[in-house]
C-alpha cells in the first residue's frame, strides 16, 4: 500500500510525531507556534516555541494551534505543519509524500476535511486518515484484529480516547473531555485555592510529572512551586507535596472513572467478559500519571496495564501500519462517521 515516500503523522494536541517508512519516528516536537501579534509572522515552532511559552516578550504570542481536540487556528496549524513537513521532507517541491495521518479523536467531518486540505497545502500528495485510537492500540502491541474484545484507553493532552475493538473494528468508543491538560488545570486551581498562589501551566505540568499522583506514593515527594502570590501580588514559592497532588487531581480522576464506567456498561457482555480476562491497555502521555493504572485497576475491577513508551504508541502504530500494511489489512482504520456520536449523546 505504501511506497518509500510515505510518512505518518501523529498530530497530537500537545506533541506532534512524524514517522517515515522503514525509519520509525524521525521527529517529536511540541505542537506550539510563536508568532508576532501584529504581523502574524511565525517566529518559532515546536520545541523553540514551547520554551518561550509563558515568557514571551511583548508583541509575541505562543499558542497551540490544536487544543481540546479542536483546531483553534487554521492559519497557525497550516504554518506549523509546513514547518515540520519541510524539516522531514526537505524543500524538494517534487517530493510529495503520501501521509498516514492520525486524527485527533472527536473531530467533526468538516474539520477533518479542512485538516486534509491543510496537509495537501503543506505539500503532501494524499492523506490516509486513521483514528488515533486505532494507531494507539496497534502501537501498544494489542492484537485488535482477533475475535476477542480488547480495550484501549489513550490519555492524551487534550482528550482521552476509549475504544473497545473486536475483529479489527471499533465496537464501542468514546472521547472523554479529560486528559493531561485538565490535570494541569486542576493543579493550578488547587494551588490558587489552597495556597493563594497563581502558577503558570508549565509549572503545573512540572508538578504533575515530578510529584503528581493518582494514589499515595511509596515515599512522599515535595517540590517548590513558584508563582505569584494572590495576597501580596509578589513572586512567591510554596512547597507542595505529592499528597496534595492526589487531592488536587481527585475530581478530574473521579469524572474520568464515571465516564469509563459508563463505557464499560455499554460494552456487549461477551466483549466485556473478554476485557475482564485480558485486561485494559493504557497508552498516551497522560497515562503516565503516577498510580493511574493502579487506580483504574482498583476502581474498574479490571487489570489495567501501562503500555511501553505510552506517549509514542500512536507514532509506533503508524510506523507499524506503514511498514507492514498486509499484517493489518483486516483492521478498519477509520470507524463510522464520528459525527453520529453527537447525535447519540
Ligand atoms: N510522566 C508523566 N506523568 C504525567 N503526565 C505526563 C507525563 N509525561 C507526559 N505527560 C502528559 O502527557 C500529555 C501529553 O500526552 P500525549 O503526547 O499523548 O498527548 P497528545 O497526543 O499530544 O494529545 P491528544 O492525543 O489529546 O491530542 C501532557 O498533558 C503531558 O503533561
Ligand atoms: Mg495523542
Amino acid at each position: 500500500m505504501f511506497g518509500v515516500d510515505e510518512l505518518g503523522m501523529d498530530l497530537g494536541t500537545s506533541t506532534l510525531h512524524m514517522v517515515v517508512r522503514g525509519k520509525g519516528i524521525v521527529l517529536s516536537e511540541p505542537a506550539y507556534v510563536a508568532y508576532d501579534r501584529q504581523t502574524r509572522d511565525v517566529v518559532a515552532v515546536g520545541e523553540q516555541a514551547r520554551r518561550m511559552y509563558g515568557r514571551t516578550p511583548a508583541g509575541l504570542v505562543v499558542e497551540r494551534p490544536l487544543r481540546d481536540g479542536r483546531i483553534r487556528s487554521f492559519d497557525l496549524l497550516s504554518k506549523m505543519l509546513r514547518y515540520f513537513m519541510r524539516k522531514v521532507v526537505g524543500k524538494r517541491a517534487a517530493f510529495r509524500p503520501r501521509i498516514l495521518l492520525a486524527l485527533p479523536g472527536g473531530m467533526a467531518p468538516s474539520e477533518r476535511q479542512t485538516l486534509v486540505d491543510v496537509m495537501v497545502d503543506a505539500g503532501v500528495r494524499s492523506v490516509v486518515p486513521v483514528d488515533e485510537s486505532v494507531a494507539s492500540a496497534i502501537g501498544a502491541g494489542m492484537r485488535i484484529d482477533q475475535p476477542y474484545g480488547r480495550m484501549n484507553i489513550d490519555v492524551g493532552g487534550g482528550r482521552t480516547n476509549v475504544s473497545v475493538f473486536s475483529f479489527g473494528h471499533q465496537i464501542v468508543w468514546d472521547i472523554l473531555d479529560v486528559g493531561g491538560d485538565k490535570f494541569d488545570d486542576a493543579i493550578i486551581d488547587y494551588l490558587r485555592k489552597k495556597h493563594n498562589l497563581l502558577i503558570g501551566s508549565r509549572t503545573a505540568e512540572e508538578l504533575k510529572i515530578n510529584i503528581g499522583a493518582a494514589r499515595m506514593r511509596g515515599t512522599k515527594l515535595t517540590m517548590d512551586a513558584c508563582g505569584r502570590s494572590l495576597v501580596s501580588g509578589l513572586p512567591r514559592a510554596v512547597t507542595v507535596s505529592s499528597e496534595e497532588m492526589i487531592e488536587a487531581l481527585d475530581e478530574a480522576l473521579r469524572d474520568m472513572l464515571i465516564a469509563l464506567h459508563r463505557i464499560i456498561e455499554r460494552t456487549p457482555p461477551e466483549l466485556a467478559s473478554d476485557i475482564f480476562d485480558e485486561g485494559i491497555t493504557l497508552s498516551g502521555g497522560g497515562a503516565q500519571l503516577y498510580g493511574l493504572d493502579e487506580v483504574l485497576s482498583d476502581q474498574l475491577k479490571i487489570r489495567t496495564t501501562l503500555a511501553d513508551e505510552p506517549a509514542l504508541c500512536v507514532a509506533h502504530g503508524l510506523s507499524a501500519l506503514i511498514d507492514d500494511p498486509d499484517r493489518y489489512e483486516n483492521i478498519d482504520l477509520v470507524s463510522g462517521s464520528r459525527s453520529d456520536r453527537n447525535v447519540r449523546d
